[in-house]
């Protein structure tokens, strides 16, 4: 598809170069109509929809972007945004004072501001690895990342596609390292849906948070949160709601604490299969495999 063609499709100020689609995304028009559809469903009943057919369409999403990222559909959970993501996961966990919390130099400032915030209730340390620059290899970056592990690093923090100098981080080689010394690592990937191929299930991070309103062109406030299963009995979203003392059993707990944080409007979420879809028609290797 030509550059003109392709843009045609979404609703850019033609006068406007616009080369940062990094920071906010944006959403093509026919995806920005599937959402006003679903809008207008909503607001013609909103008891029907949340009542009868939200948790449905919420699944479906789920599990069109779970087979998208190769992770277990009942390891995903919608949020708003990768911030969401790395915010539910450092303010879930309990840190004490002898605990090191391991980020890297690059860390994107929004989630280092978290973990700052999360250790100065704590009394943890942070601890920041230098990463090789100008030209880092991946080794190179293993090795800096481990230098800094200790025996109280409890969790390592980083970024999957750097936000200031774009490196693609060794993601796999960093989890694999740091799983081996006992140490889980919260990936923020705000960046990495639609850039580079992704399966979860493989990467076996602890957590993993990733953006569709960037890369995937989802409306924006369409996020996800990755948790593994042996890790999810201590996450709780930014808000509780109705699920953590909800009596069904027929979804697990973190299920039910993350499809439901408050009235709010799911069609970002809802759009994520249409998103999809689209860049598959647009630009093959970023759509579904
Ligand atoms: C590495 C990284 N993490 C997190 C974010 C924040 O994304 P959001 O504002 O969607 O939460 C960004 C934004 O560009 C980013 O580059």
């Amino acid at each position: 598809m030509s550059a003109p063609a392709f843009r045609a499709h979404w609703s850019l100020d033609p006068d406007v170069h616009y080369l940062n689609h990094g920071a906010y995304g944006a959403c093509p028009t026919a995806v920005l109509q599937v959402q006003s559809e679903l809008r207008a469903r909503l607001e013609a009943g909103p008891v029907r929809f949340f009542v009868r057919q939200y948790e449905r369409l919420l699944d479906e999403a789920r599990a069109t972007l779970a087979a998208f990222l190769e992770a277990g559909a009942e390891d995903l959970a919608f949020v708003s945004n990768a911030t969401s993501g790395v915010n539910a996961v450092l303010r879930s966990l309990r840190f004490s004072p002898s605990d090191e919390l391991l980020t890297t130099d690059h860390e994107y400032n929004a989630s280092r501001n978290a973990l700052d915030w999360v250790a100065s209730r704590t009394g943890a340390q942070v601890v920041t690895a230098k990463l090789p620059w100008p030209a880092p290899t991946p080794a190179a970056v293993v090795e800096a990342v481990l230098s800094r592990v200790t025996p109280r690093t409890r969790l390592f923090l980083v970024d999957h596609i750097t936000s200031q100098t774009a490196l693609v981080l060794p993601i796999r080689e960093l989890v694999q390292a740091l799983r081996e010394r006992g140490v889980e690592t919260l990936v923020d990937g705000a960046h990495g849906p639609g850039q580079v191929p992704l399966s979860l299930q493989a990467l076996g991070a602890g957590y993993y948070t990733g953006n569709c309103h960037k890369w995937l062109c989802a409306p924006k406030g369409a996020a996800f949160l990755y948790v593994r299963k042996d890790l999810q009995a201590d996450l709780k979203p930014l808000t509780v709601s109705h699920g953590h003392n909800s009596p069904r059993t027929d979804r697990s707990r973190y299920r039910l604490d993350f499809d439901w944080t408050g009235t709010d409007d799911p069609t970002p979420a809802l759009c994520v299969p249409h998103a999809l879809r689209f860049m598959e028609g647009c630009c093959p290797a970023a759509g579904p495999r």
